[in-house]
């Protein structure tokens, strides 16, 4: 069953930056602040187990991505989509069109009670699917 879990002060959060990396019931994930929002996401990119917690924010159309450093791979911060932009080989003056690869990295619920910030694991969801940063963020077993 999922519970929701205080994970600190948005206070705190905002001070430091706007972004906290922490652990949750063996979890590595982090949470950023944007404008009103909280997001948080597991702390290691799907792709290769880079430190996607320490990327930067980019504004892509309709979306903001947080960029991994390691090979800057783009994740979106609502739904851990990767995102790429896709050309056509057989006329390049074509502009580059932008497409999701689907759910890639994992995404937790962030709520807020006053200045205390909460998560929901989305793991604690019996019906959770696999994904792909699961092996980085994953609890030892
Ligand atoms: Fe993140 Fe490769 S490890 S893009």
């Amino acid at each position: 069953m999922s519970e929701s879990i205080l994970v600190g002060q948005l206070s705190e959060i905002i001070r430091v930056g706007g972004r906290k990396r922490l652990t949750v019931r063996g979890r590595d994930i982090f949470i950023i602040a944007r404008g009103s929002e909280l997001f948080a996401l597991d702390s290691f990119c799907y792709h290769a187990g880079g430190p996607l917690h320490m990327g930067d924010i980019e504004e892509m159309p309709g979306y903001t991505c947080v960029v991994c450093p390691w090979h800057r791979y783009k994740i979106t911060l609502r739904s851990g989509e990767g995102l790429y932009h896709s050309i056509d080989p057989h006329n390049l003056s074509k502009p580059p069109v932008l497409c999701s690869k689907g759910v890639k990295q994992r995404t937790h619920l962030v709520t807020l009670e006053g200045d205390d910030v909460y998560v929901t694991l989305s793991t604690g969801d019996p019906a959770h699917t696999k994904l792909e940063s699961d092996q980085y963020n994953s609890p030892a077993s």
